[in-house]
Parts: structure tokens; C-alpha cells; sequence
């Protein structure tokens, strides 16, 4: 019972995401893709938010980490290097009798995990290595010779750079890169909506350090991370970190944590923190012969930097902000959904409306709207009763609502409705620009 509520919730915030122009499925009017979504108007200005925040909070606002945008396609001997080509692969069941696949680990976790979950036959076959890159061919030829793959990952990109950024920034050790990009992986079970998909982008930086001042960035890593999920204003009591144990450890990681949310379909992971050591330099090293050395000037010596990798998921921290903002509040009138978006990611930070659609308001309002309009995402409403207008606006997850009344010609004053606390309060118009300023910036 509790659970299939839960995934109501889920249900429900799917919906909100269509009817609010959020996130679509892909490809809709023909029966859509499987896994693949559309970020509609709200949901590319939200994603375009949060990618900011973490972009001015891994390279904007620091001295020490450099941008990068690779290529999406590289060399194949990349994936070789790294090991995806012989290791990125994922234990896959088959039923015989209904063709359904299944992930081998989550079969494992059922009762019965010799039985199909989806015809109950006991015809599963044993579990083969199924590779999750998407592979193509670059040129006209399809042959193996051109055969070129979709990134899994946005880090090779990063670590094929290092000499290029090293060089070009003059950066110094400890530094890092960071970059935010598209990746895809041919998932078996993709699904929760956005949380698992094939196609999904990627923010990750690699912070290159002394090998013996690992555990201290390994820490300072972890903490910075946890602070930016706070920025974004989510409940940290639904966060939590987990380690990875010596089992689910990755062949190339010293030490791996993750941070993860309680969704309405569990704990799951949002983001990992790890410390590669010098398995990523030292492989591009031996492959390709450049020399990923480096010459310390405090420890006088030439070492491979080791890796402190922060990797989070774009769509998975966009949904993890949309679950943790929807909140059903009946006490505003019958199924009231309100999306409790921090000012600083909501896709529109305020509305303007006039009071009615006569008596000089609607002139009044839309000059507001035009002068907001140069620094900030607002929108103009003035279509049906206010009660109406604060209804759409608290489901979209707008901050504030600024109406035009009656007063406004006789005092230069409006009313600033706050969407949580839904109290309204006159300010003067010429302060509106501030007002909002300290909120949303
Ligand atoms: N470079 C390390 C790396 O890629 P990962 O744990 O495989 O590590 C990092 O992925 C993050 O990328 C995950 O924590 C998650 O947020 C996101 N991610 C991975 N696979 C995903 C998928 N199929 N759909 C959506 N996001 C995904």
C-alpha cells in the first residue's frame, strides 16, 4: 500500500511535468522513445539553472579549476585505455519464454530470482556480459575500422586534456577541470522517469593533486559537494552518504562515496566522489607514450597525479530538485500542488499581474514586466481570477507573484505574494528589482 502510493507521488509529479511544460516524453506523437525525455520550456530553464550554479560553483567562482567542453566521439583507443571497451559491461538475464532482460544484480534482490518478474517462467538463461556503449561509425563505411563510440563518461575527455589545459592555464597542483556534458549508456532496465536513461548529461570535475594529499582533497571534496545540494535547498534529512565497501569498489578507485537521495522508489545515488589514484594518467601514459609527469615544486619530485573525481548527474540532480520540491497542500483549495523550488534554480522567479484588466493596471503591470524582463525570467499573466494565476504559479514553482491594485496609482505600491508562506506584502515599485535580486541572484 505505502509503496504504490509513493509511486503515485511519482505518477503525479510525471503528469505536473507534462501539464506544466517541464519534461516530455521524447518523440511523443509517435508513441515515444523508451528512456529518452524532452526538457519543455520550464524544465531547459531549470536544467540551464542548475548547471549554472554548479558551473560557477566547481570553476566560475574558483581559481583552481579550469572549464573544458570535449568532443562527444573520440578516438576509440580511448575506450581501450580506459578500460570500457573490455570492462563497462553490465551481467544481462534473458526469459526464454517472454524475451523480457533483466540486470543479473536485480534479479538477485528478488525472492525468487530464478523466476521471471515479468511471466513468472522459471526460463531465465545464465547471465552474459552485455557491453552498455553506444557504438557507430564515423564516414561512410560501417565497417569495425570506423567504428567510433558515444562517450560513457565526460572524464576521458578531461583526462586526455590534462597536458593541453595544464600547459595552456599554467595552472599549478593541486587544480582541477571540469567540464558538463551529454554521456550515454546503452542501460538494460533504464526508468524512474528521468533518474536512469540512456542519454543524460554529465557534471564532472577531476581535481589533480600530490599522491600524498589524497585523503586531505578526498575530504575536502566530499564536503564541498554535500554544501552545493544545500545551495540548491534540498532537505538534507533525504540525503545521505554511502561507501563504497571493498565488493562494489571500482578496479581503478582507492576510496568511493556516494550521495544519495531518498526518492519515492528508494536510496538511490545522485552523485559519487572518488579518489582514482593514478590509474587515468598513468593508462594514457603507457598508451600513448606522452609523459602525464609532473614536476613539484614543494615536494621536489616527479610523480603521475593522482584523481579526485566528483561526478554528478545533471537529470538526476533536476528530478532529485523536482521530487524534493513537490508538495500536495490541500489547505489552498482542492489538490493544490505547490513545487517549492529554490528562488535561485526556479525556471521563472516572478509573475506580474494586474489586479483586473482595467482602471490603468494592465499599463502599469506591463511596463514591471518589461523592466524585470532585462535581468530576470518573469512572466506576464492576466488571464482568469488572481486566485486562478497563483494557482498555475505555485505549480509551476515560481517564488513570487507581483500584482497591481487599485493602490498602486495612489502610492506607487504593489503586493508580493511569497508561494511557501503564500503571506503578501506592499512594496514600493521601485523596489521590486531589489527585492528580487537578493532572493534569486
Ligand atoms: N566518471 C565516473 C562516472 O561516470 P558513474 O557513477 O558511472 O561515474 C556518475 O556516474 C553519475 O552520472 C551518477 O552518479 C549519476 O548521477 C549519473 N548517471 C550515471 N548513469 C546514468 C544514467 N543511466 N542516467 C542518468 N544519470 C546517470
Amino acid at each position: 500500500m505505502a509503496k504504490n502510493k509513493k509511486n503515485d507521488k511519482m505518477d503525479r509529479l510525471v503528469s505536473l511535468c507534462k501539464r506544466r511544460g517541464y519534461i516530455f516524453q521524447s518523440s511523443e506523437i509517435y508513441g515515444g522513445l523508451n528512456s529518452c525525455w524532452d526538457y519543455g520550456p520550464l524544465g531547459a530553464e531549470l536544467k540551464r539553472n542548475i548547471k549554472t550554479s554548479w558551473w560557477e560553483a566547481m570553476t566560475a567562482r574558483r581559481d583552481d579549476i579550469e572549464g573544458l567542453d570535449a568532443a562527444i566521439l573520440m578516438h576509440p583507443a580511448v575506450w581501450k585505455t580506459s578500460g570500457h571497451i573490455d570492462e563497462f559491461t553490465d551481467p544481462l538475464v534473458d526469459c526464454k519464454t517472454c524475451q523480457a532482460r533483466f540486470r543479473a544484480e536485480d534479479l538477485a534482490e528478488n525472492k525468487n530470482p530464478e523466476q521471471c518478474p515479468a511471466c513468472g517462467n522459471k526460463t531465465l538463461t545464465e547471465a552474459r556480459q552485455f557491453n552498455l556503449m553506444f557504438k557507430t561509425f564515423m564516414g561512410p563505411v560501417a565497417d569495425d575500422n570506423a567504428a567510433v563510440y558515444l562517450r560513457p563518461e565526460t572524464a576521458q575527455g578531461i583526462y586526455v586534456n590534462f597536458l593541453n589545459v595544464k600547459n595552456a592555464s599554467r595552472q599549478k597542483i593541486p587544480f582541477g577541470i571540469a567540464q558538463i556534458g551529454k554521456a550515454f549508456r546503452n542501460e538494460i532496465t533504464p526508468g524512474n522517469f528521468i533518474f536512469r536513461t540512456r542519454e543524460f548529461e554529465q557534471m564532472e570535475m577531476q581535481y589533480f593533486i600530490h599522491p600524498s594529499e589524497d585523503e586531505k582533497w578526498f575530504e575536502y571534496w566530499k564536503e564541498q559537494r554535500w554544501n552545493w545540494y544545500m545551495e540548491l535547498g534540498i532537505n538534507k534529512d533525504k540525503l545521505r552518504w554511502h561507501e563504497h565497501g571493498p565488493d562494489d569498489l571500482a578496479h581503478y578507485a582507492k576510496a568511493a562515496y556516494d550521495i544519495e537521495y531518498e526518492f519515492p522508489f528508494g536510496w538511490k545515488e545522485l552523485e559519487g566522489v572518488h579518489n582514482r589514484t593514478d590509474f587515468d594518467l598513468s593508462r594514457h601514459q603507457e598508451a600513448t607514450g606522452k609523459d602525464m609527469g609532473y614536476i613539484d615544486e614543494r615536494f621536489k619530485e616527479k610523480f603521475v597525479p593522482y584523481i579526485i573525481e566528483t561526478s554528478a548527474g545533471c537529470d538526476r540532480t533536476l528530478l532529485t530538485v523536482l521530487v524534493d520540491a513537490y508538495v500536495e497542500d490541500d489547505s489552498r483549495g482542492d489538490k493544490s500542488t505547490v513545487l517549492k523550488l529554490s528562488p535561485k534554480v526556479a525556471p521563472i522567479k516572478a509573475a506580474v499581474f494586474p489586479l483586473v484588466k482595467k482602471d490603468g493596471m494592465p499599463e502599469i503591470a506591463e511596463k514591471l514586466y518589461h523592466d524585470l524582463k532585462k535581468r530576470f525570467k518573469v512572466f506576464y499573466d492576466a488571464g482568469g481570477s488572481v486566485g486562478r494565476r497563483y494557482a498555475r504559479m505555485d505549480e509551476a514553482g515560481t517564488p513570487f507573484c507581483i500584482t497591481i491594485d487599485g493602490q498602486t496609482k495612489e502610492d506607487d505600491t504593489v503586493t508580493i505574494r511569497d508561494r511557501d508562506s503564500m503571506e503578501q506584502t506592499r512594496y514600493k515599485l521601485a523596489e521590486v528589482a531589489d527585492f528580487l535580486a537578493e532572493k534569486v541572484e
